[in-house]
């Protein structure tokens, strides 16, 4: 090993368990052993063919503009398309040549917004439980993380009062997710506005990821950027990894404040240099077809069931299991403390262990925060009814093995 040392910023991050999960199903795939997969935070259908074919057209016909570098800031069409989008979705307006900004993903985008805000010892706040490439975006940045504590017993709803306490002067940042990723909870008009009158008081930035805003079963997704009534100190980012179903295109964008919007399109730079363009075509032509209604329609439909089959299954399985029923996204979040504590056993030993014993794999609760201890996120729309009713099974199975149901 070399002695060369690194930059301490390359330990301040440990490699996600979400991927170390990922790395293990890879390996039994290799070795051909089927197991139902609950793991992977992915939409369960492929993306729309249309959307496929109109790219096979494209790069047929036009390959040196299918393939080209493209501005740093996107396509004007794909920044036009999402402005219509969202003046129609959302109801508000945005210039798209200064509000808008196209990136890889939301996790690029996290990660710049982290970049272009955070001076070393600036407190950002997370909830807890919370998606950790999130806090890892910041903690690399040398902030200072708080959490704010959130539990299944108030549906994961934030309350203002610890919000009032956890914030400060020199509190940053606000990043919340909603549709939230691993709750499945979708925050609610009251918090969204007195978040807004804090950052206001305080002023701090909103950083608002809302990658899963279409991904809705009840309820209505509340549009920060509107809801908040703070535009100015609002950053949203959004995804096209969620709703059209396309997460290895790696395309995302975020919108916000001219001044900060800029700083994001030169900091790109220095990263990505532009955003990939064929994922920018096919992310214009699922805004501006018609396909994506069809296909939101049709997804969710399906995903509807699956969340249902598996809620139905789970609760008669495996009774002490507490989570929320998911308003929206992709998961249950889900305490199995009333068996892990009987057996003694933390959620990463249990996911492991469930994988190699029973075949079914699913991500442990800890590394999403302290309020995720003993828990685990199962993620119910990669595999059919059928399949996550046996998975459902299969835990219980695991637990009667060992005596704690
Ligand atoms: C809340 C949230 N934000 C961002 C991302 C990253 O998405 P992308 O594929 O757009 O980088 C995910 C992916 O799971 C997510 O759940």
């Amino acid at each position: 090993m070399s002695s060369t040392p690194l930059a301490a910023r390359a330990g301040v991050v440990r490699e996600s368990v979400i991927r170390q999960v990922l790395a293990i199903e890879s390996q039994l795939r290799r070795r051909g052993v089927d197991f139902i997969r609950l793991s992977a935070g992915q939409p369960g259908l492929p993306p729309d063919p249309r959307v496929l074919n109109f790219l096979a057209q494209l790069l047929k016909e036009k390959p040196a503009q299918a393939t080209s570098y493209t501005p740093t800031s996107g396509i004007l069409e794909l920044l036009e398309a999402i402005a219509s989008d969202l003046e129609r979705y959302g109801g508000f307006t945005l210039d798209p040549l200064q509000e808008i900004t196209i990136t890889e993903g939301g996790a690029e985008a996290t990660f710049l917004l982290a970049l272009a805000l955070v001076n070393p010892g600036d407190e950002v706040v997370l909830f807890d439980p919370t998606f950790p490439p999130s806090v890892g975006a910041f903690q690399l940045m040398d902030a200072k993380v708080k959490f704010l504590p959130v539990s299944v017993e108030d549906g994961y709803q934030p309350s203002l009062e610890k919000l009032q306490e956890v914030v400060s002067r020199n509190t940053k940042a606000v990043l919340i997710i909603t549709p939230d990723n691993p709750t499945g909870r979708i925050l609610n008009r009251d918090f969204l506005k007195g978040l807004g009158e804090l950052a206001e008081d305080y002023g701090f930035w909103i950083i608002s990821d809302e990658a899963y805003k279409h991904i809705i079963y009840q309820e209505v997704h509340h549009w920060v950027y509107k809801e908040a009534g703070v535009p100015d100190q609002t950053l949203v980012i959004n995804s096209f990894s969620k709703d059209p179903g396309m997460p290895g295109f790696r395309i995302g964008y975020i919108y916000g404040p001219r001044e900060i919007i800029s700083q994001v399109r030169k900091l790109k730079q220095f990263v990505t240099l532009t955003p990939s363009s064929i994922a920018q075509y096919a992310a214009l032509y699922y805004l501006t077809s018609g396909v994506k209604e069809e296909y939101l329609r049709y997804s969710l439909e399906i995903y509807r069931k699956r969340r249902d089959a598996f809620y139905r299954a789970f609760k008669k399985a495996v009774p002490e299991a507490k989570t929320l029923f998911p308003q929206a996204s992709f998961y249950f979040f889900v305490d199995l403390q009333h068996y892990l504590a009987n057996l003694n056993m933390d959620d990463i030993a249990f996911a492991e262990e469930l994988l190699k014993e029973q075949r079914v794999s699913l991500i442990p609760g800890s590394p999403f925060g302290r309020q995720g201890i003993r828990h685990v996120r199962i993620t119910f729309v990669t595999e059919p009814e059928e399949r996550l009713e046996e998975a459902a099974e299969r835990i219980a199975e695991f637990f009667k093995r060992r005596g704690v149901l």
